[in-house]
């Protein structure tokens, strides 16, 4: 059985005070809460205080992004290991907004997860058509070369921590979600891809997030279809409230 994992993107949402109100009043409303695995990215200037203050809870860590190069004269960028130092657990790679906005390719959302495995934080690997892209009945095509080009170079045994977060970039931000028989249907091609890529074992046990409009109105549909193990959610996880509801959907 794989354990739902749900995670709130906040993308560039919060200062360091909001990010610690939100989780004084998050705690309490996931407290109890064992069977899903909780996560948190905040953006990364409230990394530290967040790893003091979930320090101890069932919510795991999260950065939004890692620059695939050790260390060295990269201004501006964050390296894995300085994500280790923070206690970060999770760093999700590859999001749309990275690739549409600051030019991010497969090729270096494969070095970025290439350097997130090696130092041991378990990536949410982010994948997704355009509308156009599935106006022209290119789903399928997009998302396994996104799958192939991303994971090239793995073998079954490096990528069990791996998270996959199929979020169709037409549902993100926009207030229109996949049906659950679209969702569903993307989750079982990856799964069955993942499946002849590596082995029966690894396409079952790795995690395949949905993500584009998560809501606590459609959570629980979402989460109740076979391959969707968790949400990766944006707007609505900037609320504890409406974010511990999805969380309660996941149970
Ligand atoms: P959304 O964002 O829930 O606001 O659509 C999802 C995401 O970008 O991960």
């Amino acid at each position: 059985m794989r354990k739902p994992v749900i995670a709130a993107n906040w993308k560039m949402h919060k200062n360091r005070d909001e990010a610690l109100e939100y989780v004084e009043s998050f705690l309490p409303l996931v407290r109890d809460i064992a069977t899903v695995e909780i996560i948190l990215a905040p953006p990364y200037t409230a990394l530290e205080s967040l790893s003091e203050a979930l320090h101890g809870t069932n919510i795991r860590l999260c950065a939004q992004n890692v620059f695939f190069e050790e260390e060295g004269a990269f201004t501006g960028e964050i390296s894995a290991a300085m994500l280790n130092n923070l206690n970060c657990t999770h760093v999700i790679v590859g999001h749309s907004e990275r690739r549409q906005y600051f030019g991010e390719t497969d090729e270096t959302v494969n070095n970025r997860l290439i350097v997130a495995l090696k130092h041991g934080l378990n990536p949410i690997f982010c994948i997704g058509e355009t509308l156009a892209q599935r106006e022209a009945g290119k789903t399928q095509e997009v998302v396994e070369t996104q799958v192939r080009n991303g994971l090239k170079g793995f073998e079954a045994s490096d990528i069990g921590q791996l998270i996959i977060a199929y979020e169709p970039v037409w549902a993100i931000g926009t207030g229109k979600t996949a049906t659950t028989e679209q969702a569903q249907t993307v989750h079982a091609m990856i799964r069955a891809l993942l499946g002849e890529l590596y082995s029966e074992k690894i396409s079952d046990i790795i995690r395949i997030q949905y993500g584009g409009s998560v809501k606590p109105s459609n959570a629980g549909e979402l989460l109740a279809s076979p391959d969707i193990d968790g949400a990766l959610v944006g707007g609505a996880g900037l609320k504890p409230e409406s974010f511990a509801e999805i969380v309660q959907a996941g149970r």
